[in-house]
């Protein structure tokens, strides 16, 4: 497979085009941002892990019976994944209260939920991705009711599953953030990245913060909390 040109940088990651046009590209920069991009930094050896680790968790996914736009591992950074058309919905799910669930609602972060909650942001940075709800959704014409249905069923396969993986490694999946995608033939399928970037990742014994909270709070040992994830999980697999 032959690259092509550059069609969109993110703040984390490139993607390219290819000789094959249903098949893009991804690379994973080390560039991290917060804050809707507000705080910058770099998180040496992020993109390497972000790539890595995000192939192996889609790919147990699609084993569960979750559909994602995962093709092939080409190198460290780079990812060879179906071409897909983002729907600009952020699908967050939470099994513990913390961040803005936690300043918005004004609960203290560790509350555990009785069941998993589950919310959208519009993905639009001009905006702040602002919350939506369903209805929003159809009203800006994001999805349909059968989409979003879907993506619903799905998001709480990867919460089933993620939860239990990270639970053999030691770690308390918090919470985390999901992103669909629709092929050319309209199939719904999981995009973008399941990473520390992503997800919250408390250590199960400690609680201490094992994601990007590290570098978005200014904690330190970021790179080393990446790290420690990426190993626990190459352990558990
Ligand atoms: P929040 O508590 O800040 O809304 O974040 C919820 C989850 O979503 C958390 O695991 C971090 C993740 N997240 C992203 O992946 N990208 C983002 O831009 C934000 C704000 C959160």
């Amino acid at each position: 497979m032959e690259l092509r040109n550059m069609m969109y940088e993110g703040k984390a990651k490139k993607v390219f085009e290819t000789d094959d046009p249903n098949v893009l590209v991804v690379d994973y920069k080390d560039d991290a941002t917060a804050f809707n991009g507000l705080k910058k930094g770099t998180i040496v050896g992020k993109g390497v892990i972000n790539n890595q680790m995000s192939n192996i968790l889609m790919q147990g996914l699609e084993k569960r019976g979750v559909p994602t736009h995962f093709i092939k591992e080409l190198s460290e950074r780079q990812t060879a994944v179906k071409r897909v058309k983002i729907l600009p919905l952020e699908v967050i799910i939470r099994n513990i209260a913390a961040g803005s669930f936690s300043k918005r609602y004004g609960v203290e972060e560790g509350k555990v939920f009785k069941q998993p909650t589950i919310e959208f942001s519009y993905k639009n940075d001009d905006l702040g991705d602002p919350l939506l709800n369903d209805d929003h959704a159809f009203a800006l014409e994001l999805c349909t009711k059968e989409e979003l249905e879907l993506v619903k069923k799905y998001a709480f396969m990867v919460n089933d599953y993620l939860k239990e993986v990270w639970k053999s490694c030691g770690i308390t999946l918090v919470d985390f953030k999901i992103e669909f995608g629709k092929t050319a033939d309209g199939t719904i399928v999981l995009a973008d990245e399941i990473s520390p970037d992503t997800c919250r990742l408390w250590d199960s014994k400690t609680n201490e913060k094992l994601d990007k909270d590290r570098f978005r709070r200014d904690l330190g040992g970021v790179e080393d909390a990446y790290t420690e994830v990426m190993k626990r999980l190459r352990a558990s697999i």
